[in-house]
């Protein structure tokens, strides 16, 4: 959806709108010098860490690590989904959403959510006058109450129960076909128009909702045995399955404030576990948990309990989960993993225990870097120097996945105890290992270690850690002073410059060049859905270089002119003297190559 927003519109909201005054609406704010303070609104504190920075658009918070543009304050403290932040902010500042933006928000929109709620009440009263349906829930220990809070139904056992229902001319079975809830069939002889039929057939049917409540898609179970025994609405406008998680609007709804959250495996298991008061359980729908259920996760609770089967399938389905949340691992966000016993499914096991008992093994889950390393030493041999060995090469690239800070400290402690090393010489090890990969610096937007591929210490006080090597200082003062982007005469220039993470710069001084009112914020929300957004974000809430715009664009010009001089020609050198190795070069190559070594041996300016 993000993507349906024009970029122009939000450059412009964002530029129109203060945080100050956004967040001063909600959060008694305290002006201190040029920012204003106040206690964070997203952690529990006495005195006051979270700070709003006028200049930057931004607010960040010393305690927590909450930090953001206005659309982001919004999302985190409204608990929006972005574009639902951008349609609050646009109705502040007065502005029209473009229309290419409402999506389903639309006439077309609106439509098929309406339908979605009129089939889901079908269905709901389908099964309050199905029998079989009826004892089937009930042998499943569900009751009436909690069927009533999902708004449980049955699909009826035949193929036009909605087409007769809802699909009374062409237009209607066209959003029908739309809404997923009917399939296309090949014309039958003497028919003209391609024919349809439902779905969903003799199923218990759960409704997924989304975070307004409004029901997006479907899924449905077999009756006792068959085959799929789970289906599921297929991808539509609606609906993202990698996108969406069953009972999240349910959990919501029972709690203002999470503690955490629990992400289960299946609809059953949700359900189950609300009935028994575990209130704040969700599920994927079919599909490993993917980063962007995580984000969404993430601004609603610090903490997250992912609970699998105990079987064989469960604990795949949790190392795929941990591959995923590696990225995504930072101060404030907690990652737990629960393994239930074999045989059981949560849905069974809080049946069989009850609450109290299910909810005191939480204390028994593993820490994202004890379930890694344990993880890692079941396939290895921790008796010998070779399997000790190996274990930290199979850590290495999950360990290069983990953003610095204190979740790659514990996993290095952990992994060194298990491999019986001292921590800080794994530590290096693990680092240098990190800094010998360039394609991961750059991945990173900006390369992770100092000029001169000093391994950085890993973690705690990053902030403050340093300027950085010439492209992250340069990456710095543009995000902290945009207007200086106007001070370098031509972003190409940077073509040329052999370094790993030069690709960000430039295009972050097309960017902010591009924008009538660059500002921080502006700027950063144009990296929010890539992976280089967290470290752009650590850059600009850095210590400030430089205090005022004019300095900053004269650093700025000489800092792209410096990166230019020492790695621009070594790069086209490179290829040159590798091309004479290869096949030899042409007397105009060479002319370039001997004018090049030239200038290198003359004294560079100070
Ligand atoms: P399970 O097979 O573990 O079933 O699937 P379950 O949730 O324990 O279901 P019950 O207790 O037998 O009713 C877990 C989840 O995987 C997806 C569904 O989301 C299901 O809830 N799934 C499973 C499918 O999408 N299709 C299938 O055919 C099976
Ligand atoms: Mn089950």
């Amino acid at each position: 959806m993000a993507g349906r927003i024009p970029q122009a519109f939000i450059d412009d909201l964002v530029a129109r709108s203060d945080i100050v005054e956004v967040i001063g609406a909600r959060v008694p704010l305290k002006k201190s010098g040029r920012e204003y303070k106040a206690c964070c609104p997203f952690h529990a504190e006495k005195t006051p860490s979270f700070w709003v920075s006028p200049d930057k658009q931004f607010y960040h918070c010393f305690g927590c690590g909450a930090h953001g543009t206005v659309i982001g304050f919004l999302m985190q403290y409204e608990k929006l989904e972005f574009p639902d932040a951008v349609a609050e902010l646009a109705q502040r500042a007065g502005l029209e959403l473009p229309r290419e933006a409402q999506g389903p928000r639309d006439g077309g929109g609106a439509d098929l959510h309406d339908l979605m709620g009129r089939v889901a009440r079908f269905f709901a009263q389908n099964l309050s006058d199905d029998a079989r349906a009826r004892d089937y829930l009930a042998r499943r220990g569900i009751d009436a109450a909690t069927a009533a809070k999902f708004s449980l139904g049955y699909a009826p056992d035949s193929w036009n129960a909605l087409l007769n229902r809802f699909g009374a001319n062409p237009e209607e079975r066209r959003r029908l076909l739309q809404a997923g809830l009917v399939i296309e069939r090949e014309p039958k002889a003497g028919e003209r128009q391609p024919g349809y039929y439902d779905r969903f057939r003799d199923r218990l049917m759960f409704p997924i909702r989304d975070a307004r409540g409004r029901v997006i898609a479907f899924g449905g179970r077999v009756i006792d045995a068959g085959e799929p025994k789970y289906l599921n609405s297929p991808e539509t406008v609606l609906f993202h399955k990698g996108r969406e998680l069953y009972g999240l609007y349910e959990a919501r709804q029972a709690h203002a404030d999470f503690k955490r959250l629990m992400i289960v495996e299946g609809y059953m298991d949700v359900v189950r576990l609300h009935q028994a008061g575990v209130t704040y359980a969700v599920a994927t729908l079919g599909t490993a948990t993917t980063q962007e259920h995580l984000n969404k996760v993430f601004r609603m609770t610090g903490e997250v309990v992912f609970c699998f089967d105990g079987d064989r399938a469960g604990r795949q389905a949790a190392w795929r989960a941990l591959e995923n949340a590696l990225p995504l691992a930072r101060d404030g966000r907690e990652f737990k993993f629960l393994f239930l016993p074999e045989g059981h499914d949560p849905d069974t096991l809080v049946a069989a225990e009850g609450r109290e008992a299910f909810e005191a093994r939480l204390a028994g889950a593993l820490p994202l870097s004890e379930y890694l390393v344990r993880h890692l030493a079941e396939e290895t041999d921790g008796d010998h120097v070779d399997g000790r060995a190996k274990l930290a090469a199979l850590a290495r690239p999950l360990f290069a996945r983990i953003p610095d800070g204190i979740y790659r400290e514990l996993l290095a402690d952990r992994l060194a105890a298990q491999i019986r090393m001292p921590a800080a010489r794994l530590k290096a090890l693990l680092v240098a290992a990190d800094a010998a990969r360039p394609q991961r610096a750059s991945q990173a937007g900006a390369p992770r270690h100092d000029a001169g591929g000093e391994p950085r210490p890993v973690g705690g006080g990053r902030w403050r850690a340093g300027r950085g090597n010439l492209l992250s200082q340069a990456i710095r003062l543009l995000l902290q002073h945009p207007g200086a982007a106007a001070a370098v005469p031509d972003a190409g220039l940077l073509d040329s410059v052999d370094r790993a993470g030069v690709g960000v710069l430039k295009e972050l001084l097309e960017q902010a060049a591009a924008m009538a009112n660059p500002t921080t914020a502006a700027l950063l929300e144009r990296w929010r859905e890539r992976p280089e957004h967290a470290r752009l974000v650590e850059l600009a809430l850095g210590e400030t270089l430089v205090p005022d715009p004019g300095a900053a664009g004269r650093e700025l010009a000489m800092a792209v002119a410096k990166l230019v001089e020492e790695y621009g020609p070594r790069r086209r050198m490179g290829e040159l003297l590798r091309k004479d190795a290869d096949t030899g070069l042409n007397s105009e190559e060479k002319r370039e190559l001997t004018e090049l070594l030239q200038a290198l041996k003359r004294p560079r300016p100070a």
